[in-house]
């Protein structure tokens, strides 16, 4: 029991002041409990409510990718210049430091390898991600596929109810497959149904009209990289992505398979935080690799 001497009655209650209540600053997530909120702010910058995802999850699909053949080389000196890892519990589990202190977006389904078709992805039990600690549980949606669409919204409503019993976000990935236009119509449809199957994050592509993709998803947006880019193009993805109402990047190719990750990522962080012109952000990106 706590020592009752000297205990002092409270006499600061301030009654003519009233409770101050705050908007939280994350796009559709005001009515979530505490925990989802907490676990997004985690991911996205509480001051600029935006966010650099570090995604390294490319092997659960392609193996030893270009970039990713040592994670312990290559990714891990990457880790702390960016707001949020994401990747495969086999790679976090391996090669993550325990004590790296950064919100985890775990990859939580898998089934397919590039070798195949697209098959029947699963989701990892909910269990684990609690275990692990992650901030977010990232379930991809292949939406247009005839054979997959089903099976993938499926998976990504059963992940949405399991978070939401954990406190847990999910990130919906929206698949590119090789039939669909990468244009704002098919993103658009394909961000809108991810947010109302329950995402609390979209993953999705830049694209000409992304202000529209943006505007008609009720969640935020981050874009991926897509293939590596010359590094002033991919500052100018950025930059265009961030000012049509991205809420930040996560980004993978673009970063590790640079010639300068370390000075990419910084570079990234620039433009996606403060807004920095890809051009100076090229300068900063030359400036650092040196
Ligand atoms: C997509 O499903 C993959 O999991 C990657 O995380 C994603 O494509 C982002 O990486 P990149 O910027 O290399 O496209």
């Amino acid at each position: 029991m706590a020592d009752l001497d000297d205990l002092r009655e409270g006499s600061k209650f301030n009654t003519d002041i009233a409770v101050q209540n705050q908007a939280f600053h994350i796009k559709g997530a005001s009515h979530l409990g505490w925990g989802m909120k907490d676990r997004l702010t985690r991911i996205f910058n509480a001051k600029t409510g935006k966010a650099v995802m570090l995604a390294f999850d490319h092997g659960f699909i392609m193996g030893p990718t270009s970039g990713l053949e040592r994670i312990d080389l290559t990714i891990t000196p990457l880790m702390e210049y960016a707001d949020c890892l994401m990747c495969s519990r086999g790679i976090l589990q391996t090669s993550v430091p325990a004590n790296i202190n950064k919100p985890i977006c775990l990859r939580a389904d898998a089934g397919s390898t590039i070798l195949t078709e697209l098959n029947d992805n699963v989701v990892i039990d909910i269990e684990d991600a609690v275990r692990m600690n992650v901030s977010a549980m990232a379930v991809m949606l292949a939406i247009g596929d005839p054979k997959m669409e089903a099976k993938t919204v499926a998976n990504l409503y059963h992940a949405a109810n399991q978070g939401a019993k954990y406190g847990i976000p999910v990130m919906g990935v929206t698949a590119v497959g090789k039939e669909m236009a990468r244009d704002a119509r098919y993103f658009g449809l394909a961000s809108r149904v991810a947010a109302e199957n329950g995402a609390n994050i979209v993953k999705t592509y830049y694209c000409d009209g992304f202000s529209n993709v943006v505007a008609a998803c009720p969640v935020p947006v981050v874009i991926a990289g897509g293939k590596k880019l010359p590094e002033l193009e991919a500052l100018d993805l950025c930059y265009r992505a961030i000012n049509d109402g991205a809420a930040g990047v996560d980004m993978g190719r673009n970063v590790f398979q640079s010639e300068s990750p370390i000075a990419m990522i910084q570079a990234v962080h620039a433009v996606v935080h403060e807004g920095l012109d890809p051009h100076k952000a090229f300068e900063m990106f030359n400036d650092l690799k040196k």
